[in-house]
């Protein structure tokens, strides 16, 4: 058996607890994972809440990102073998002694990323590069984040960073100083943000990541320089109302490369502000969805 924390029904974390399940058995082009780090992600109680629809089957284990071990290989499988320290997607939830990755969408640890820095890319940071790509800005540019200070807005601001961008983000003044450490500028959302970023910005900005979206979305497409250049990651009705675009997800194993390559050089921290120990699951996962964490959260099991 193996310890797993999730739910039993779709709504608030009432029916939330400790589940003691089957090990997972790999399929075909899975690896069996003894899970080491899990990222909290905000994803993980709107599936709950059934915002991404409720043909899930119950009980169901949070998390969908993760690093660990491989203790398993499926049928199929070629580059992985038991023993290999690897960090992906969870197939079959995160916050959870083991899980089960796509061997195709999974990539090897590097040496020098720690698990708990490598559990935080597939989701959080790939959607952050994913975004930053699309909006192809040339160097120089100027790009605004919307929700900068969160685990996502964070690796975007030094992704975008590192490919010669000027970044500004919204965020509450509480984070104005974290936002600076990451060399971005803060901008206070609310009433009144367009004026404030062309305050900072006076020829607007050139693109727009969004992580928040609705009437935030808008208010700050006002201070776009090319009305459409907005990829957002959470909403696409306004995303595609603004004349913007919702983000495509690579989803490769090249992509988790790369970021894990960026970690190990120094080029992306991913600011882990806490951790947890898998018992305290419910506690990380609140913080998370009280809407304000910092950087990432993190599981640490095992
Ligand atoms: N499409 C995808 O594939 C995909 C993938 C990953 C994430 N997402 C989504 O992307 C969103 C961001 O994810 P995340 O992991 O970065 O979330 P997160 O870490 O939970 O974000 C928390 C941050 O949001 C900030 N925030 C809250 N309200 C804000 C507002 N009105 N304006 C600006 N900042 C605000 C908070 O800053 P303050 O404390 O300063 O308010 C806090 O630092 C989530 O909705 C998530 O579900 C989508």
């Amino acid at each position: 058996m193996s310890k797993a924390f999730g739910f039993k029904e779709f709504g608030g974390p009432e029916s939330q607890g400790f589940l003691d399940r089957p090990t997972p058995v790999p399929g075909p082009g899975q690896l069996l994972v003894a899970v080491r780090a899990a990222g909290v992600n905000p994803i993980d109680w709107k599936i709950r809440q059934g915002f991404m629809g409720t043909e899930l089957p119950l009980p169901a284990v949070y998390g969908v990102e993760v690093a660990g071990v491989v203790q398993g290989v499926g049928r199929g499988v070629e580059g992985f073998a038991v023993g290999d320290e690897v960090f992906g997607s969870a197939l079959a939830g995160g916050y959870a002694e083991h899980t089960l990755l796509a061997a195709d969408h999974a990539a090897r640890k590097p040496a020098g990323v720690s698990f708990v820095q490598a559990a935080v890319l597939p989701v959080a940071a790939a959607t952050a590069y994913d975004g930053v790509l699309q909006l192809a800005l040339e160097p120089g540019q100027t790009l605004l984040i919307l929700g900068i200070a969160g685990g996502l807005g964070t690796a975007a601001a030094q992704i975008a960073r590192g490919s010669g961008l000027t970044v500004l983000g919204t965020a509450s003044d509480a984070n104005r100083g974290f936002v600076e450490s990451l060399g971005a500028t803060q901008v206070r959302y609310g009433e009144g943000v367009a004026e404030r970023i062309r305050a900072v910005a006076p020829g607007g900005v050139d693109g727009i990541l969004d992580l928040i979206g609705g009437a935030d979305a808008r208010a700050a497409a006002e201070a776009l320089a090319t009305p459409g250049r907005l990829v957002s990651v959470v909403d696409p009705v306004t995303a595609t109302d603004l004349d913007g675009a919702f983000v495509r997800r690579s989803g490769t194993a090249a992509t988790l490369d790369a970021l894990a390559a960026l970690v190990a050089a120094g080029g992306l921290d991913p600011h882990i502000t806490a951790t947890y120990p898998l018992e305290q699951a419910a506690e990380a996962l609140a913080v998370v969805e009280a809407g304000h964490a910092r950087g990432k959260l993190v599981l640490e099991i095992g």
